[in-house]
């Protein structure tokens, strides 16, 4: 795993946008793995920003997300499917049709989870983003998930459910089971970038990158990728050094 530190999280966001950029202007129709949550905020902002300055064109790419919350219509406010249209894809002037994400209203699970192993086969990701659950979670897989997992309902960890509570009216609120991208998919990804920000991913990151390769860890796996990058701010590399 190559490790890029960056001092704060302005600088993280910076060096992120530098390595997505290199993929989006050489490779026009690339298709990008993308994941919601905090951490990636700054980085769709530097895109949308660079697409008004310079005209980068997303004409051709399309996207795949790693994970929906189970009961959320893409029209909900919390959905990451709105997160996605709201924080980036509007901004870059994506069309809808060139994104994919689950179906978090989807009836039959099976199917749903069939459904996206097929077009994940079909559509490689030339590069995966991914953020890091405090847990070590990458994705919604959280501890003890088998790598070899497909797409997949998963019963959201209580810390993690705390962790997003943030973004909802209440804890109750959190929804607490989620379709999710697997890890075999995500080690599919030809390149792999995974952003660390704060304090509170120093024991995550330290495990990923240092510790052992365990289903304990998710992250962990990101070890046996062949081209990982993880870019990383002070505060989460804390017990790198
Ligand atoms: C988001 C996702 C999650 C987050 C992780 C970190 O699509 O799959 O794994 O990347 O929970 O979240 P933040 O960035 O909010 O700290």
């Amino acid at each position: 795993m190559k490790i890029i530190f960056a001092k704060d999280y302005e600088e993280l966001s910076k060096k992120a946008a530098e390595e997505m950029l290199a993929v989006i202007r050489s490779t026009p129709d690339a298709v990008l793995g993308l994941a919601t949550g905090t951490t990636p905020l700054g980085l769709y902002a530097r895109l949308i920003e660079d697409h008004k300055a310079n005209g980068t064109n997303y004409d051709r790419i399309r996207t795949v997300n790693l994970d929906e919350y189970k009961g959320l219509p893409a029209s909900h406010e919390q959905s990451y499917a709105y997160f996605m249209r709201h924080n980036l894809f509007e901004g870059l002037g994506i069309a809808p049709e060139q994104t994919n994400i689950e179906n978090g209203m989807a009836k039959d699970e099976a199917e749903e989870c069939a459904r996206y192993d097929a077009l994940l086969d079909a559509m490689p990701r030339d590069i995966q983003l991914l953020g890091l659950g405090s847990n070590g979670h990458i994705a919604f897989n959280e501890p003890k998930t088998p790598f070899g997992s497909g797409t997949h309902v998963v019963s959201l960890a209580e810390s993690t459910i705390k962790d997003n509570a943030r973004l909802f009216a209440s804890q109750d609120e959190v929804p607490r089971k989620a379709f999710t991208m697997g890890i075999r998919h995500i080690m599919q990804a030809k390149r792999i970038l995974i952003l660390a920000s704060g304090a509170n991913k120093a024991e995550a990151v330290f495990k990923m990158a240092k510790g052992p390769v365990t289903e304990d860890v998710p992250a962990s796996v990101l070890q046996l990728h062949p081209d990982c990058t993880l870019i990383v701010d002070e505060a989460a590399a804390a017990r790198l050094a």
